[in-house]
């Protein structure tokens, strides 16, 4: 992935600061294995980064303190203590490098908040590459990724972006081909859902349920899925989604579903849960087919954004 210029900005009242952004992400495929004796569950995944950025501000400061900027997303209910992913974030990058956690962190949210995008990732992603900098501690791409990893399974390709093939825990990552832009547009909830209550949903059901679908296959990407993105065939990627966690969120919030069916049938292409849910990702032809698709989705009193994809991973601003 890219990496943009990097400005310091030395500012007198404030001191030294560093900005940096990450994407959020939609999960174009998202296979999903039984759990694992860790808690986890093998995945094989295919992420697309999309162009909603979470902004972080790293600024020296006396002491590690995060506070989130006014946007588009209730952020009053954000814990920005120690469980932060951003504070984690800066506190393992410190911890590593033997550099203070000096650094006061200001987050603009604009990737919907527990709506399975990777908004938390994101954060995390953008304040490794911004204290990076800013203590001038310059870990490698790769080291960086490691750090990543600990943090959690999407925040290495909120690092990566682009479009990139997840296996492991979904932080094993190998860049994918692509040619073009994707039009989506998104639908998100008023009330996020929990990526462990999720995966759980689907233990419970496969157990209920363990006769009759046989034992879970090994989680794989399609390579029906390359080929649609290597070719820039929109319609062959609309062909591809699919999500092992879309069923159990559906079933948690029956309301998904009219709207999936409701995206489907006023444009989109294909509708998908992205991740964990509960935002919905709807595909579009072209850019004229997601602002139709979009008026009519707000037309209904959705809540819905356009964000196009593949874009870079984390990067200076
Ligand atoms: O890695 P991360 O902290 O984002 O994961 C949050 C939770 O999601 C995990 O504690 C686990 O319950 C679930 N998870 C999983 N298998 C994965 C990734 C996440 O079961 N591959």
């Amino acid at each position: 992935a890219a990496t943009g210029a990097l400005r310091i900005v030395t500012d007198s009242a404030d001191g030294i600061r560093v900005t940096a952004r990450a994407p959020g992400k939609v999960n174009l495929t998202l296979a999903v294995g039984d759990l694992a004796a860790d808690g986890y569950h093998p995945i094989a995944t295919t992420f697309m980064a999309l162009d909603l950025y979470e902004d972080v501000e790293a600024t020296e400061a006396e002491e590690l303190s995060l506070e989130y900027l006014p946007g588009p997303f209730d952020t009053s209910r954000l814990d920005t203590g120690e469980t932060n992913l951003a504070i984690r974030a800066a506190r393992l990058l410190a911890e590593q490098t033997g550099h203070p956690a000096n650094v006061a962190l200001r987050i603009t949210k604009r990737v919907p908040i527990a709506g399975g995008m990777g908004g938390g990732s994101a954060d995390a992603a953008a304040t490794l590459v911004a204290c990076d900098a800013l203590w001038r501690t310059h870990l490698t791409r790769e080291d960086l990724c490691a750090l990543a990893a600990k943090l959690g399974s999407d925040v290495p390709f909120a690092l990566h972006g682009g479009v990139a093939v997840g296996t492991g825990r979904g932080d094993d990552l190998t860049c994918a081909l692509v040619e073009g832009r994707f039009e989506w547009v998104l639908r998100f909830s008023a009330e996020g859902m929990s990526t462990p209550q999720t995966y759980g949903a689907l233990d419970r059901h496969r157990l209920t349920f363990a006769e009759q679908l046989g034992p879970t296959p090994n989680p794989e990407v399609p390579e029906a899925v390359l080929t649609a993105l290597r070719n820039s065939d929109v319609r062959l990627l609309a062909e591809c989604l699919v999500n092992d966690l879309q069923a159990p969120a559906l079933r948690a919030r029956p309301e998904l579903a009219e709207a999936l069916e409701f995206g489907e049938t006023h444009g989109a292409l294909a509708g998908i849960v992205s991740g964990s849910g509960p935002t919905l990702a709807f595909l579009a032809e072209d850019a004229a087919a997601a602002a139709a698709l979009d008026r009519a989705l707000r037309a209904e009193g959705h809540h819905t954004l356009r964000t196009r994809g593949p874009v870079p991973g984390a990067l200076f601003t």
